[in-house]
Parts: structure tokens; sequence; C-alpha cells
């Protein structure tokens, strides 16, 4: 890795600057000429593979996201920022390459690493075993975890509450997964954008939405008259997904990944969103919605 980074010439850098904006603007390729001088040592893991060839587009870097998941990924303009976009500019700055975002829906990311539409799959993304069957994930970046959200005034106060409420998750998330397995005669809104779902609870349409923290904090802050509660439902990790059938990608970010918590990288970004800073989403164009969940069952 230190290799790359040796080779990574100004112009290289100059061009990276570009591509850290995001979802939004990477179309230049200029990175690809530079990047081909780039070759793997054994040092960096016995892979022969040039960072080149680690992804399915020869010198591109794509990375699958929902962009709904402040502050990990959201739309900031054309763009999609926040902690994962900047965990994906830094992995393919190490690497050399260009990195491209695709933003979708969140139940799609798997199906895109598994096909190979999309290199890697960043998206606040907590390690299953059931995505175990399909990807492999890196080694954890983040520790995370469902919370409960209400309308100020619920008479929601613990997860024992939740049992025979209609719950509002994010379709196809561990939140989705952990209220229909879990919570006994609950009735399951599962809605594309889990800021749809908070809306309803503001709305009264449900009663609670099962959704990771930090998310829910900038959620709610958006959401005058809903609330977290204190207990937290689950601990989970975040980790990037990629293909089984990709190895020498996924060892290659694994080594990144350390790295950024040795040098203090991730700590740097984390900071950057989680800290006291960390801003509310934007209630406006960003987030318009139809309040309508996509799919509703009835739970355990
Ligand atoms: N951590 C949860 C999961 O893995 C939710 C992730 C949602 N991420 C997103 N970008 N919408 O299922």
């Amino acid at each position: 890795m230190k290799k790359f980074k040796k080779v990574l010439a100004a112009t290289v850098a100059a061009t990276m600057l570009i591509s850290m904006a995001g979802c939004g603007g990477t179309t230049a390729d200029d990175t690809a000429e530079t990047t081909t001088e780039n070759t793997a040592s054994a040092e960096d893991g016995g892979s022969s593979e040039t960072p080149a060839d680690l992804t399915s587009n020869e010198g591109v870097l794509v990375w699958a996201t929902n962009a709904e998941f402040p502050p990990y990924e959201y739309h900031e303009g054309d763009s999609v920022v926040g902690i994962d976009a900047e965990i994906a500019d830094y992995i393919g700055e190490q690497l050399g390459l260009e990195v491209q975002c695709e933003d979708m829906a969140f139940d799609s990311i798997i199906p895109a690493v598994v096909s190979g539409k999309a290199d890697l799959g960043i998206a606040g993304m907590t390690v299953d075993p059931d995505r175990l069957e399909n990807v492999n994930f890196s080694d954890p970046y983040v520790n995370a975890g469902q919370v409960i959200i209400v309308a100020e005034g619920s008479d929601i106060a613990t997860a024992d509450d939740l049992a025979g409420k209609t719950i509002g998750v994010q379709l196809g998330t561990t939140g989705d997964q952990y209220v229909t397995e879990n919570i006994t005669d609950a009735t399951v809104e599962r809605y594309n954008k889990g800021f749809e779902a908070v809306q309803a609870v503001q709305q009264g349409k449900i009663d609670a939405v099962v959704i990771d923290g930090e998310p829910a904090k900038q959620f709610v802050a958006s959401a005058e008259g809903t609330q977290i509660l204190d207990e937290p439902l689950t601990e989970e990790e975040y980790a990037i997904a990629v293909s089984k059938d990709n190895e020498a990608l996924l060892n290659e970010v694994n080594k990144i990944l350390a790295e950024m918590q040795e040098n203090g990288k991730m700590a740097e970004i984390v900071n950057k969103y989680l800290g006291d800073n960390a801003e509310a989403v934007d209630d406006g164009a960003t987030q318009e919605s139809s309040d309508e969940a996509v799919e509703t069952t009835t739970a355990a």
C-alpha cells in the first residue's frame, strides 16, 4: 500500500480531489493511465493484480449505497456525502482508482455487489449471517445499533410496548428484520426511505420506527414532535460488502481500513459527522417523500 501512495503523482492527487465530490461529479478518467503504472507487490498480500485489475471496470472503484442514511450517506446538491462517501474516496485514493458512487434502493446493494455492477457496498451496512451467504464483509469499521423512534407523548416507552403496534422500518434493513422476527403481532410498514417512516410517526400514521441510531438522531432533529427512546434494541457492526469472487479487493479494503484506524483517518471522518457539529438532515429538497409504506405485513 505504501508503494501505491508513493507512485501517486500530483496529477493523480488533483484528480482524486475532484472524485472526492462523491456520487456527483466523477466522469474524468485521467487517473487510469497513471494508475496502470502501479503494481501490487508481494508485501501487499501476494496478490499479482494491479489496483486497476481489482475492480470490475479497470481503473474505477464503484461503490453502491442508498443515500438516505445521514450521516453515513446523504445527498448534498448533486453529490452523495457522508462518512461512507469519505471512506470510499479514501479507499479509491489509496488504490489509485477513480471513485464512482451508485445510489440505489438499499435492498439492491447486495445484488449489485454480487453481480459485479458495484465493487463495494458501503451503506452503513450491518454484518449479518444472511448477507454473508451472498457477499463477504470487510472488517467492521463502526459500532451501531437499532433504536426506537416514537411521537412525543407516545405510550410506547420500551421495546416491550411495541407488541401489536404498527412499526415503520426501512425496507430490507436489519431494523426490518428485527421487527419482523421479534415483535409479536406487529404490523410492519416498510418504507424506501427511513425518513419517510419517521414522518409517518410525526403525522400519527404509525406508532413507531425502528432504525439505526445515528440516522435516527438526524431524522428526529428534522421531524418535530418525535423522539428516540433511550434503550437501544440491538448491537451491530457496519462493514463493507465485497463480492465473494474478489478476495484481492477484500484484502486491500481490510488493509486500508486498518491503516485508517491506525493513522487516525477513520476517527477524523467519524468525528466530523458524529461530533457536536453533525447537522440535521435538510428537511427540504432532498427529503421530499410520499409517506406511503411500500409494503406492509404482520410480524412474528
Ligand atoms: N444498518 C442497517 C442494515 O444494514 C441499515 C442500513 C441502511 N443503510 C442505508 N444506506 N440506507 O440493514
